[in-house]
C-alpha cells in the first residue's frame, strides 16, 4: 500500500475540484482519490491522465457523494485503496443546487425536495463524510479538511436562497467540525472566492451572459479581471503548509476585493 499522503477530492472531474486535484498532485506530490457521477467525463479522463503522468496514483470514483451512503462507500472506497491515516487533505467541491424562488407560486417555486438536495449535495454532505472518514480513522496526522464558498451570503441574488442557504450551513458545519476535530490535531476551514469560469458556468450562460460576467467583474475586482480556477487551487498547497496551521475554524477571504465597491457601483453606475 502507498505512504504517499492522500487527498480527496469531491467534485474531481469539474472546475474548481479538478484545478486543485492537479494542483496537489503537481505541488505536494501527493496521490489523489477523486469522487465524480460522471457528467463530465472528458474532463475526468483528462485529470486521471493528467496526475498520472505526474507519477502519483488516481482513483475516480464514480458515485454520488452527496448521501450518507454516498459518503460511507466513498469512504469505504479510500480505506480500500489507501488504508488507513492516509487523507491528508479531504476537499469538499460539490456544485449541485437548485435555483428558484421561495414563495413566487410559479414554474420556478423551490420545491422542498429541490431544498432537501440541495442542502445534502452542498451542505451535509461534509458532515457525512467527515463521520465516514473519522469512523475508518482515515484522516493522516494534522489533516486539512476544506470548504468552498462564495461571496454570496454577503448580499442578495435572486434564485440563489437554496444555494446561499446552504452556503450558509456550511460554514457553520466548517466551524463546528473544526472545533471537535481540533484536539485530534486537525483543521477545517472554509475558501471563500469570486466567480471563476468553470464548465459548469460556461454551461448555465450563453456566450453573451459569460461576457457580461467578465465585463462585470472587470469592474467589480480591483484587480480589473476574473479570478481563475489556477489562481485558487495554487493557493491550496499553502494552506497545507506548517505556516498556514493557525487557520482553523475560519472563512478564508480569497475574493480579491470582489465585493469591496458595490455600493459605489450601484451609486455611480459605470457606462
Ligand atoms: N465557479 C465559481 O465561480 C465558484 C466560486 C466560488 C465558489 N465555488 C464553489 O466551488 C465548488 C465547485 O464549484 P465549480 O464551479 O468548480 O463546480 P463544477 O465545475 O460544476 O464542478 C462540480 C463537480 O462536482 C461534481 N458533483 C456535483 N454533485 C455531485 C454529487 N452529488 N456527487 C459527486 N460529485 C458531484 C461534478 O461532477 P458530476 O456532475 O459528474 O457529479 C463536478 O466534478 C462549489 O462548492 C462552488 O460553490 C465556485
Amino acid at each position: 500500500m502507498s505512504t504517499s499522503p492522500w487527498a480527496v477530492i469531491l467534485g474531481a472531474s469539474s472546475g474548481t475540484g479538478a484545478a486543485i486535484a492537479q494542483e496537489i498532485a503537481r505541488a505536494r506530490g501527493f496521490d489523489v482519490f477523486g469522487v465524480h457521477r460522471g457528467r463530465y467525463l472528458e474532463q475526468a479522463v483528462q485529470v486521471e491522465q493528467d496526475i498520472a503522468r505526474m507519477g502519483r496514483r488516481i482513483v475516480m470514483h464514480r458515485a454520488d457523494a452527496g448521501t450518507p451512503e454516498g459518503a460511507a462507500q466513498g469512504a469505504d472506497a479510500v480505506l480500500a485503496q489507501a488504508g488507513p491515516r492516509s487523507v491528508k487533505l479531504f476537499v469538499h467541491s460539490l456544485a449541485s443546487g437548485s435555483v428558484g424562488r421561495l414563495v413566487s407560486g410559479q414554474k420556478d417555486q423551490l420545491h422542498p425536495r429541490q431544498l432537501e438536495r440541495t442542502f445534502h449535495a452542498m451542505a451535509h454532505s461534509l458532515v457525512y463524510w467527515a463521520q465516514a472518514l473519522m469512523a475508518r480513522d482515515l484522516l493522516a496526522p494534522q489533516a486539512l479538511l476544506l470548504g468552498l464558498t462564495n461571496p454570496l451570503t454577503e448580499s442578495h441574488l435572486h434564485n440563489t436562497a437554496a444555494i446561499t442557504a446552504a452556503k450558509a450551513a456550511l460554514e457553520i458545519y466548517v466551524r463546528h467540525l473544526a472545533m471537535e476535530l481540533g484536539p485530534m490535531g486537525h483543521r477545517v476551514n472554509l475558501l471563500k472566492f469570486g466567480t471563476v469560469m468553470t464548465p459548469a458556468v460556461r454551461h448555465v450562460y450563453s456566450p453573451e451572459a459569460q461576457a457580461h460576467l467578465e465585463r462585470v467583474h472587470q469592474h467589480l475586482n480591483p484587480v480589473g479581471r476574473m479570478c481563475t480556477v489556477e489562481e485558487v487551487a495554487r493557493f491550496v498547497p499553502v494552506l497545507l503548509g506548517e505556516e498556514a496551521r493557525w487557520f482553523n475554524g475560519a472563512t478564508i477571504d480569497f475574493t480579491g476585493g470582489m465585493t469591496l465597491q458595490l455600493l459605489d457601483l450601484l451609486l455611480n453606475p459605470r457606462p
